[in-house]
This record gives structure tokens, C-alpha cells and sequence, in this order.
């Protein structure tokens, strides 16, 4: 009988599902199981038999019933960790695909621009962004009280113990400085960043983006800068028929000075290119100063360069036709979902 025992915990010890278990558990304890059978043949046994063959039946019963259990407990145990690593849930995903995040209009216009220009060599500067006068305007041929500094709505910050005012940098030309100090010509850099200003409506919030070019070297003249601009605005607009013009204007930092637009039509609500009465202005342009080099250490005999800014935000509206800029900057989702971009390439 001890042999027969150890054949059936074999046997259930080899178990693999709680179903096969369940077949030898019927088989070996249910009603007409062959224990249970064994159990029967007890009547027909003289009583002092009975006694020590029903102990043995029975103790072989309590032996199966609790291997049963355990193996029955071991099966379950490990289904469970098998399903536990099966069915494993990443909280940290999203669950649906539509809450996947996107890549922000403005990144996928710095993105495009940026791409843009390193193909002709542009490398990109930086600058920090709270800045100090001198960068934002002195060597930017603004002197002390020139008129240009009031019309930028500079946010000041409260003089140090010397005196000193730092302030918001209200645009990226800051950069041309800091690289032209920094660097000698031949300099071809393009200068991504946020600026600040003291104006908020539809098209105006405090803080906004700005792209700056510069191009210093020998021999540099207009037709350079006109041919620069213009050939960007027809890649980044993915039109050639972009009606352009260049207009006389005026920087402290540049001589000659100019702002390019771009032909539109407005007449049906929405923004048109390529047709039209109307304009755009787009980007503040000209040839570097003589006195901004000199500034920094440059001699303006010997080179010259051109300079550009725009703002990011407006031709990220134009492009993505996105109505109101201040929408841009509140971080709403829907927003975000609508306007924004597949980080895997792709609208
Ligand atoms: N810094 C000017 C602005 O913010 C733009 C500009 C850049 C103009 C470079 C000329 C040259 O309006």
C-alpha cells in the first residue's frame, strides 16, 4: 500500500493544471474513486482486520487529500505569477493612443527652422535671458536715453548695490554680441530663444520666441541677406510663388536696415499667400552696424555681416494656422492634442 501511495503523490506531484489535478482527485477520493472503493471493502473484513486495514485506508486517504492540497496550492501559486507577469499593466503609459503627448508647435517650428539652416552651416548660439543693458543695448549702438530702448517695453529688474540693472533680454540679438565677443569672423550663427516684452493681446504675450541670424565674413553685402531670407521663407512656407518685399526701416544695430513681407490675401477671413493686396510683416533685417562690430572687437574695413530676427510664435501660426498666440503658452491639452505634433515624425 505504500508503494501504491507514492505512485499517486508522484502522480500529483507531476501535476501541471488544476483541471488534471481535479480528474485524480475524482478519480482517487470521489464517490466511486479508488480509495473511496477501497473503503467499501472494510464491511467485508473480520472486525479485528477492519480496525488496522480501515486506520491504513484511512491515513492513506488524509496522505492524498493533503497532497492534493498542497500541489493544488503550488499550481495556483505559480499560474498566478505567470499571469502576474502576463497581464502586467505599465501605469507609466498612456492607455489610450490619443493622450500621447505631442511635440508643441513651437519646438516643431524651432525644429524645421533650425534644420533648415544647418544645412548651410549655420551653428546655434545661446545667451542667458535675463541679461544686463549693455548686451541688450549699448553694444547694440543704443547708448544711454537713445529712444529705441523705450520702445521695447523692457522688463527691468531693481538695481544691484552698484546701481546695476539687469532686465529681461527683449530680443536675441543680445546673442549677436555675446557671440561676436566670444568668436572671430567668419561667424554664421543662428540664435533660438525666448524674449520678453511688456505687451499682451491676441498677438502679443510677454514672453515670446525669437530666431536670430548672423553671417560676419569678407565681402559680405545685401544681396546675400535678401537671397538668405527669401529662400528660407519659400522652404519654411513650402511655397516658390511667395510674394515678397523688402521695405526701408530702421534699427539702431543695422545700416541699411529692412523688413521683409509677405504678399497675402486677407479677404476671406483666414491668411492667404502667394496672392493679394496685403502684407506681412515677417522679419527685422539689415546689414550689421559699423559701430555694432567695432563693439565687439570686429574691423568693419576688413568685414561685414548681416543680421535677421522674427518671431517664432507668429510664423508658427502662420504655418499651422493657429488663430490666437496667447492659446500657445496655457498648456491646455486639447490645444496641445490639436495643434501639436507626432513625436515620430508627422502631423
Ligand atoms: N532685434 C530686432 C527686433 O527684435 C529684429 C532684428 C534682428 C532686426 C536683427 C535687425 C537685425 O525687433
Amino acid at each position: 500500500m505504500t508503494e501504491q501511495l507514492s505512485l499517486w503523490q508522484a502522480e500529483i506531484q507531476s501535476c501541471q493544471s488544476l483541471r488534471d489535478l481535479d480528474e485524480i482527485r475524482v478519480r482517487l477520493l470521489g464517490k466511486s474513486g479508488e480509495i473511496t472503493a477501497l473503503l467499501k471493502t472494510l464491511g467485508a473484513l473480520p472486525p479485528e482486520e477492519r480496525k488496522e486495514k480501515g486506520a491504513e485506508i484511512n491515513h492513506l486517504k488524509t496522505v492524498v487529500a493533503e497532497t492534493i492540497d498542497s500541489r493544488r496550492y503550488q499550481i495556483e501559486e505559480s499560474e498566478l505569477a505567470e499571469r502576474l507577469i502576463k497581464e502586467k499593466i505599465d501605469v507609466t503609459l498612456s492607455v489610450t493612443p490619443e493622450a500621447v503627448g505631442s511635440i508643441h508647435p513651437i519646438s516643431q517650428v524651432f525644429n524645421e527652422i533650425i534644420s533648415y539652416f544647418s544645412n548651410f552651416g549655420f551653428e546655434i548660439a545661446t545667451g542667458p535671458e535675463i541679461e544686463d543693458e549693455e548686451h541688450n543695448f549699448s553694444a547694440l549702438n543704443m547708448p544711454d536715453h537713445h529712444p529705441a530702448r523705450q520702445s521695447h517695453d523692457t522688463f527691468y529688474m531693481m538695481p544691484d548695490e552698484a546701481g546695476i540693472r539687469k532686465l529681461l533680454r527683449t530680443h536675441t540679438s543680445t546673442v549677436q554680441i555675446r557671440t561676436m565677443r566670444r568668436q572671430q569672423p567668419p561667424l554664421r550663427i543662428l540664435a533660438p530663444g525666448r524674449v520678453y516684452r511688456c505687451d499682451y493681446d491676441a498677438t502679443h504675450t510677454p514672453m515670446f520666441h525669437q530666431m536670430e541670424g548672423l553671417v560676419v565674413d569678407k565681402g559680405i553685402n545685401f544681396g546675400h541677406l535678401k537671397a538668405t531670407v527669401i529662400d528660407f521663407c519659400k522652404h519654411f512656407f513650402e511655397r516658390d510663388d511667395l510674394i515678397i518685399r523688402f521695405r526701408p526701416s530702421f534699427f539702431p544695430f543695422t545700416e541699411p536696415s529692412a523688413e521683409m513681407d509677405i504678399g497675402c490675401d486677407r479677404s476671406s477671413g483666414g491668411i492667404k499667400f502667394g496672392q493679394g493686396n496685403d502684407w506681412l510683416e515677417v522679419f527685422g533685417c539689415g546689414m550689421v552696424h559699423p559701430n555694432v562690430l567695432k563693439n565687439c572687437g570686429i574691423d568693419p574695413e576688413e568685414y561685414q555681416g548681416f543680421a535677421f530676427g522674427f518671431g517664432v510664435d507668429r510664423f508658427a501660426m502662420l504655418k499651422y494656422g493657429i488663430p490666437d498666440l496667447r492659446a500657445m503658452f496655457e498648456a491646455d491639452a486639447r490645444w496641445l492634442s490639436h495643434y501639436g505634433f507626432s513625436p515620430f515624425g508627422g502631423k
